[in-house]
């Protein structure tokens, strides 16, 4: 399939910008071809500009917007909002999520947090289609990150995002061979 990629997104645009990145440099074969964004002065919106990419903001009429570019897949990279069933009832297993835990486990905010408040030995970050539930749907790839003794949330969460600008390329032009 070739993708045809819409990204959503809320704050600093990092993943985003990995995902440009990914296309520009032909690791990701798909065609970016719109940022929806819920945060006008968001960081992520002047990134989207400065690569000529369309920037749209996210009301009622983002689905159609999305259907009407022709984007056959969305990616929400940072996306602060739970997007409603109603939505994902409109794009169904062609929306997916990046989130920086090894789901099931630590769902929601502060993922990171939540690993090291556990005393866990391990962390990561997960890619998933997006279903009605947060963070709940089919997992399609994980990248486990060690975590050190003396890790904070900063430092833990700075390696993880390391991680996580490798694998969402990876997990969406992996996912996509299994779209038609
Ligand atoms: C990333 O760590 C992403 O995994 C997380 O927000 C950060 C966005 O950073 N997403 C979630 O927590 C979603 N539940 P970015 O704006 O630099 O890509």
């Amino acid at each position: 399939m070739n993708i045809k990629l819409a990204v959503m997104a809320s704050g600093r645009g990092s993943n985003f910008e990995a995902l440009v990145h990914a296309a520009r440099t032909g690791r990701l074969h798909a065609a970016i071809c719109m940022l929806v964004c819920d945060q006008p002065n968001a960081p992520v919106c002047s990134i989207a500009r400065s690569y000529d990419i369309p920037v749209i903001s996210f009301d009622e009429q983002t689905a159609g917007k999305i259907r009407a570019a022709g984007c056959n897949l969305i990616a929400l990279a940072g996306f602060m909002r739970i997007v409603s069933p109603e939505f994902v009832r409109q794009f169904p297993g062609r929306i997916l999520n990046i989130h920086p835990s090894l789901l099931p486990r630590f769902r929601g905010l502060h993922a990171q947090r939540q690993a090291l408040e556990h005393h866990e030995t391990i962390a990561g970050c997960t890619v998933h289609v997006v279903n009605s539930e947060v963070d709940s749907g089919t997992v399609i790839a994980q990248r486990v990150v060690f975590i050190k003794p003396g890790d904070t949330e900063e430092s833990l969460s700075a390696r993880i995002l390391k991680e996580e600008h490798k694998l969402y390329a990876e997990a969406i032009q992996h996912y996509s061979g299994w779209l038609s």
